[in-house]
């Protein structure tokens, strides 16, 4: 007779459990990857396809994950590999695709910590300026002037590079205590301490301190943005005008050689590939859709515990986090200051958030506060997500070698630190981060997405999904949404991931051929995912002989 497994772990109360998911969802793609990709897509215009991706994938497929991984915990599976296994009919192919999807949360928890790391790191100078009139406070931001002309961003720039060891591979481990390392091993050691804790006890307790936290700050640094009115006085610098940057489809651009100012063209905007592919990019990463994270966290959820207002909740929450704060957090109050025709030099998100801003809260009346709560934000959005792609991994080790916690979190933090100690080590204009970060944030969900819902649509088929959402449901889902996600989703996903590779896969991979850092990087990746490959097919083998006796 087949074995019966056994869920092992449960969340304590649907709070909990919503707060953990919307923590983990909310966190640096809300209010630091959102606003990069919004400036650097071109405002209203990439608003367009963001929404539309929104309703077609980040509903749809939330719910289907939500669906997929409460079936697995009921049959004793907690990570992406048995959760597949379960659902793909016990299938080894399924399983094998069930492993390799785990190669995305354990990639991107590599770097996040690392990010994670700056955030804490910032927000700690912002609160050593802050204590300074009592004597006892310290900030690297000190030796920064502000400036409304973007020339103060070299000064910005050049701390962040310093800081972040930009400018030299190996910078950052040359100085013994080099202060991001040590915030680096803190910011690591909370996220393995948690996790060690259980899902109940870590992160749920730990999801439902910091929630209040991070809307506190949130507050805080809105009202001062509502209130600034317009700062400088130059016209086109208000807040509507803010808010106009990141709507409107269209806007002004001045021509860097003949200076001549032309409206952008809506549809030479949505006829760009990288355009789409970012926006559901984003909603992916934002949203933690085929990321690992909601199918793990909802593999902890009771078997007769509500998932369809819970998956409805938790994916609301986050996008009024993203839209709606970190909207207004990061772009209004960087036109408000800088001006419109300024953004095209905001550069990356990561410029966006710790160059642009802090010149921008340098000039702003109490800006130390008000960057030492954006920080904090920052940070502890952070630190609950890092959490939700971490547990992944721990899952897997634990459904794969039935290890204790203990063990169990011991492999986990060797295998992640190896990740992020490459990461820091080949930081030279963020090289290593950079490839970890497209591959497997921008391009890996997509076939992540695609082989899921294929897995979903065709394997474990409608019924089944129908049935898991209604388990338990204090609000029934519309029953269309089933065959949106088989009908809909599925063709869209496919449709933009071949759009873009049809447009885009040459170039990224002429930009492979040339940046060395960038081929170790992919070779890394390479290896992790023929270890969990060779893991996952030595498991799932065991697993067949053991439901055979
Ligand atoms: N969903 C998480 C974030 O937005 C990963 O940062």
């Amino acid at each position: 007779m087949a074995q019966q497994r056994k869920p092992k772990e449960h969340w304590n109360s649907r709070i909990g459990v919503v707060l953990a998911v919307a923590g983990g969802a909310v966190g640096l793609g809300n209010f630091l990857r959102f606003p990069g990709q919004v400036v650097n897509y071109g405002g209203g215009a990439f608003m367009i396809p963001y929404l539309i991706s929104f309703l077609l994938i980040a509903i749809p497929i939330a719910s289907t994950e939500w669906a997929l991984g409460r079936y697995g915990g009921r049959k004793g599976y907690h990570s992406p590999l048995g959760v597949y296994y379960a659902a793909g009919n016990k299938s080894a192919f399924w399983g094998l695709c069930g492993g390799l999807s785990a190669l995305t949360p354990l990639v991107i928890s590599m770097y996040y910590i690392f990010v994670e790391a700056w955030c804490l790191l910032y927000a700690l100078q912002y609160l050593g300026g802050l204590l300074q009139p009592l004597g006892i406070g310290y900030s690297l931001l000190d030796n920064v002037k502000p400036g409304l002309d973007l020339k103060s961003a070299d000064a910005y720039g050049a701390l962040f590079s310093q800081t972040t060891g930009m400018e030299a591979d190996g910078s950052i481990f040359r100085t013994f205590a080099s202060p991001l390392l040590v915030v680096t091993a803190v910011c690591a050691a909370a996220n393995f301490y948690l996790i060690y804790r259980g899902v109940s006890k870590g992160i749920e307790r730990f999801s439902k301190i910091v929630a209040p936290l991070i809307l506190l700050c949130a507050i805080f640094v809105i009202v001062r943005v509502l209130t600034l009115g317009n700062p400088t006085g130059a016209p086109g610098q208000s807040l509507l005008d803010g808010l106009g940057f990141m709507w409107n489809p269209t806007r002004e651009v001045v021509d860097a050689a003949t200076g001549e100012v032309a409206r952008t063209n809506l549809f030479d905007s949505l006829l760009n590939a990288e355009t789409w592919l970012a926006a559901t990019s984003q909603i992916f990463f934002s949203v933690s859709i085929c990321l690992g994270a909601t199918c793990t966290y909802a593999s902890y959820v009771r078997e007769n515990e509500d998932i369809a207002l819970s998956s409805v909740t938790a994916t609301s929450a986050n996008e009024f986090c993203e839209v709606v704060l970190g909207g207004l957090m990061t772009i209004p109050p960087a036109i408000m200051y800088l001006g419109a025709q300024a953004a095209d030099k905001f550069g990356s998100s990561f410029s966006l958030g710790f160059v642009v801003l802090p010149n921008v809260f340098g000039e702003m009346p109490a800006g130390q506060f008000f960057g030492f709560c954006f920080f904090t934000l920052l940070f502890c959005s952070a630190i609950t997500s890092s959490m939700s792609i971490v547990q992944p991994t721990m899952a897997l080790f634990q459904d794969a070698f039935g290890l204790t916690r203990k063990k169990g979190i011991a492999l986990v933090c060797l295998v992640v630190l190896t990740g992020t100690a490459f990461v820091s080590w080949f930081s030279k204009n963020l090289a290593a981060l950079d490839a970890f970060d497209f591959w497997l944030a921008n391009f890996a969900p997509f076939l992540g997405g695609v082989f899921q819902t294929v897995l979903v649509a065709y394997v474990w088929k409608l019924s089944n999904l129908r049935q898991e959402w209604d388990r338990g449901a204090i609000v029934k889902l519309p029953r269309i949404l089933g065959p949106i996600v088989k009908y809909v989703s599925l063709p869209y996903l496919i449709l933009i991931f071949l759009f873009w590779c049809y447009k885009n896969m040459h170039g990224r991979l002429q930009e492979v051929a040339e940046n060395p850092v960038t081929q170790y990087s992919l070779v890394f990746i390479g290896v992790l995912a023929l270890g969990l490959l060779a893991t996952s097919y030595a498991v799932v083998r065991r697993w067949k002989k053991e439901d055979k006796v």
